[in-house]
């Protein structure tokens, strides 16, 4: 019987609990599935490749049929060079399903014999994604129940080591970066 293998490819920037449920739902339908990052020069991402697929890696070890792995370039050769069958891709709401229905059309184009399938994540998680995710936690927020543990600790920290270089800046006397870099010292 031929084995189908899909690919799930994505920034994961961080990578949040709506991610670990489509991937749970994938797993359950594919042989096997690879959990793709794209490595993207252009993007200016909050978390490294390296961190992303760390924390990947660690959400997914319960999973024997998915891995982690990386890939830069087009989604269809990335595909094609592991040879998935298929490609997974996650709808929250409406407003994903034109960009995703482009994506998917233009992918389809550059390589017929590849299908995109369409997994929605569980309603909880409809309104969640990484960008809100990194908002958020930068603001202060709770990002409670949104990421796994890990990834929530990851943040933190991150966030912590931000708020210390500011603070070196201001004892400096340096204008703080107030609201241009990737964090914002929380107000209290
Ligand atoms: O998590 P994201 O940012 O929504 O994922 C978007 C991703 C990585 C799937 C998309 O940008 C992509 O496939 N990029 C690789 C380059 C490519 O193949 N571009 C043509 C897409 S039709």
């Amino acid at each position: 019987m031929k084995r189908i293998k899909a690919i799930y490819p994505g920034s994961f920037d961080p990578p949040t609990n709506g991610h670990l449920d489509l991937i749970e739902r994938g797993s359950k339908i594919f042989d096997e599935l690879v959990v793709a990052i794209l490595r993207n020069p252009e993007k200016d991402p909050l978390f490294s490749v390296a961190d992303r697929r760390k924390m990947l890696e660690a959400m997914t070890s319960g999973f024997d049929n998915v891995s982690v792995d990386t890939f830069d370039g087009l989604t269809v050769d990335y595909a094609l060079r592991v040879e998935a069958r298929a490609i997974l891709r996650g709808i929250r709401a409406i407003s994903d399903y034109e960009y995703e229905l482009q994506m998917a059309l233009m992918n389809r184009k550059l390589q017929p014999g590849l299908e995109t399938v369409f997994m929605m994540p569980a309603e909880k998680y409809s309104y969640l994604s990484s960008r809100l995710v990194r908002e958020v936690a930068q603001l202060g927020g709770s990002i409670e129940c949104l990421v796994p543990d890990l990834v929530e600790q990851k943040l933190r920290e991150k966030i912590d080591v931000a708020h210390k270089f500011a603070n070196r800046e201001q004892s400096a006397g340096k204008t703080p970066s107030e609201g241009k870099g990737k964090f914002r010292k929380k107000k209290l």
